[in-house]
């Protein structure tokens, strides 16, 4: 099992649960737990990703973390998978020594290929982040049908990594951006955000509309040929 504690630099990561198996990390987290509290398995065995679809790796080649968060009453929260990702990028960036983009609204990119995502599911006064970020699958051990074509930091540059210093970077890197966007604002993450947008100039179709990404706006919406879209399914259209 991960071995976290010695590795946490602030208040996310306790109080941890860290558990062999279940079936999703954001199970194991209610409305009982303060913010900060992590949930991790090595395995799990129905996670869920975005839209209903599940989120599958082999044990122990994944980070499956779930992170609980109260934010202020009335907070604009879909832009929590925002801020997650903006963490798990940057997470991404220094292990990889390489660019990673954010694909609108919560996937992580190297190279076209998704490596993270993030699922925000709010109930109770809580919001439960979910990060699911692939370490050292094998080409093999990814899913060949995704949606969007899958990459792991393995198949990216060939080493094998210990997971906890990296899920340790992470949580504390998001407590770093959520703190500051509960003080002030997308604003206070907007440029993270915003120069890694992977969608920017790309032709893609979305809410029933085909056009060019054209950043987010101030409240993180994605703007599609200046209209903004709220929330959704973005499909890129090639050529
Ligand atoms: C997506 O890409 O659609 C979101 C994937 C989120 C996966 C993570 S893994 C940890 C947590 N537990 C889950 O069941 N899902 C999230």
């Amino acid at each position: 099992m991960i071995e976290l504690e010695p590795l946490l630099r602030g208040r996310f990561g306790r109080p941890l649960r860290s558990v062999e198996e279940t079936e999703s990390t954001q199970s194991l987290l209610g409305p009982e737990d303060p913010e900060g509290a992590v949930a991790v398995a090595d395995h799990q065995t129905a996670g869920r990703g975005r839209l209903g679809r599940r989120w599958q790796a082999p044990p122990g080649t994944a980070i499956t973390a779930s992170i609980l968060l109260r934010p202020p009453a009335g907070s604009p929260i879909q832009q929590l998978s925002l801020v997650g990702g903006l963490a798990v990028a940057e997470t991404v960036e220094n292990a990889l020594d390489l660019a990673a983009q954010l694909k609108w609204p919560n996937d992580v990119m190297v190279d076209r290929r998704k490596v993270a995502g993030l699922l925000a599911e709010a109930h109770d006064g809580i919001v439960v982040l979910g990060v699911g970020l692939n370490v050292n699958q094998t080409r093999d051990e990814l899913p060949p049908d995704a949606r969007v074509p899958a990459a792991s930091l393995r198949t990216v540059d060939g080493e094998v990594r210990d997971l906890a210093p990296l899920l340790a970077d992470v949580l504390a890197r998001l407590e770093l951006h959520y703190d500051a966007w509960v003080a002030r604002g997308l604003d206070a993450v907007f440029d993270g955000i915003g120069s890694r947008d992977f969608l920017r100039g790309r032709r893609l179709r979305t809410d029933g509309r085909e056009g060019v990404g054209a950043g987010l706006d101030r409240a993180g919406r994605l703007l599609v040929d200046g209209h903004p879209v709220e929330s959704g399914e973005v499909e890129l259209v090639e050529g």
